[in-house]
């Protein structure tokens, strides 16, 4: 299974999600790689052939690398995770992005979570009808803000959290 961080939209947590899912997996005692097409580099990167799961974090844009990547994922299985905020301005891509899923043949393989909120607000509920709308699922998870995350700290809160996404998306 290859499972791809993608959104052209940067600060997403994208890189944190990734990092922290291969973190969990590992943990759990899956054999995972960890690749990526960003320059900056943020995850740290894991080469295993006997990978179980492959997880790619990757640069906010349709870069060669991306297109590459995103196009090889039409052939074998593979997620498409779409982090993504609450603010106004955080949705102005959605459509753009999907247009190109589609012409890459993979929008039935996306996936939306919402990333940096909490569950029970008034914008998180709206974004997520608003995602909806596209026809693309929306994780039910959602990715608190915190600063564990931000600190990159390992707790019993972030790895509650990060376990309830992969059993969710990730390990079905
Ligand atoms: N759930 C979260 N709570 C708090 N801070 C977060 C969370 N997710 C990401 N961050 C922080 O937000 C910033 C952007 O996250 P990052 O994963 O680098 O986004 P992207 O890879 O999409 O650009 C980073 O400083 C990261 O530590
Ligand atoms: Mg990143």
């Amino acid at each position: 299974m290859h499972v791809i961080y993608f959104n052209t939209k940067g600060g997403v947590s994208k890189s944190t999600l990734c990092l922290y899912s291969a973190r969990q997996l590992q943990r759990t005692g899956y054999q995972i790689s960890v690749s990526n097409t960003d320059q900056q580099q943020h995850v740290e990167l894991i080469k295993n052939n006997d990978a179980e799961y492959h997880l790619y974090d990757t640069a906010g844009a349709f870069t060669d690398a991306n297109i590459r990547l995103l196009k090889a994922a039409s052939t074998v299985d593979a997620k498409i995770i779409i982090p993504i905020c609450t603010g106004k301005t955080d949705a102005y891509e959605v459509d753009f992005v999907l247009e190109r899923l589609t012409q890459y043949g993979i929008r039935n393989k996306a996936i939306f979570v919402l990333t940096k909120t909490r569950a029970n607000c008034l914008s998180t509920k709206l974004r997520r009808i608003e995602l909806l709308g596209t026809g693309v699922p929306v994780v039910n998870w959602t990715m608190p803000l915190l600063e564990d995350f931000s600190e990159q700290r390992d707790t019993l809160r972030t790895c509650t959290e990060i376990s309830k996404f992969l059993n969710e998306v990730v390990l079905v």
